[in-house]
């Protein structure tokens, strides 16, 4: 098993648009696995430096008269590799996740589905996205790492699920990373460690050290 990203989600942060995203973008390309959940309307500022990319949220609508949606087909277009879906910060009913799950698979665009419980990602894996991320909500932005505090709700996803697992929720360090893998994670996600830093290639390079 390898760690196959440390997926940096830039929610809707100041750092996370605009020219300071493409700054990340290059920081992200210096490094392995290192990719980023983005904006939808952001996804270009990222493909242009060859970081994969993922939209954060897509809508499972068809091509056709759905204003202010966001349509599958133009997020793999500009060059998202695929997308985040049912944050917690953005949950999704069960029966538009399945739709979407379903719409990504035809058009080819991987799927991250977040949950927040051991049952919710049971729950979810029934729909067969590729990757299944466990985030105990009220870990989120605290800089309590999940692979430190709860890490039995890693292994027990990852024992539950057959999806691939990620994990998030305050990773912040190398030694985070490195548990989350002991765990049985193939990644994990991180945001406010590197969206909040005045130095986001410092965090980076640390959590991209890992291994050491
Ligand atoms: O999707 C990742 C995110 O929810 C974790 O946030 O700030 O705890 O790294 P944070």
């Amino acid at each position: 098993m390898v760690i196959e990203t440390i997926l940096i989600n830039t929610k809707a942060y100041e750092h996370g648009v605009g020219r300071s995203l493409e700054s990340l973008a290059k920081i992200c390309k210096e490094f392995k696995n290192v990719s980023l959940a983005v904006q939808p309307t952001e996804i270009w500022r990222v493909t242009k430096h060859k970081v994969p990319v993922y939209a954060q949220h897509i809508d499972p609508v068809p091509y056709g008269a759905h204003t202010g949606w966001i349509l599958p087909e133009a997020v793999k277009k500009v060059g998202a590799r695929g997308t985040l879906l049912n944050h917690s910060e953005r949950k999704l009913k069960m029966d538009v996740l399945k739709k979407t799950v379903s719409r990504c698979k035809s058009i080819g665009l991987e799927t991250i589905v977040c949950a927040s419980s051991v049952r919710e990602a049971k729950r979810i894996d029934m729909l067969h996205p590729d990757y299944i991320a466990i985030e105990p909500p009220e870990l989120i932005g605290t800089g309590r790492s999940v692979s430190e505090v709860e890490p039995s709700v890693i292994s027990r996803t990852v024992e539950s699920v057959r999806a691939k697992v990620l994990c998030g929720a305050g990773i912040s360090t190398k030694e985070d990373v490195k548990k989350a893998y002991e765990l049985g994670a193939v990644g994990v996600l991180v945001a406010s460690a590197v969206l909040k830093s005045k130095n986001p290639r410092a965090e980076v390079r640390n959590l991209s050290r890992w291994r050491e």
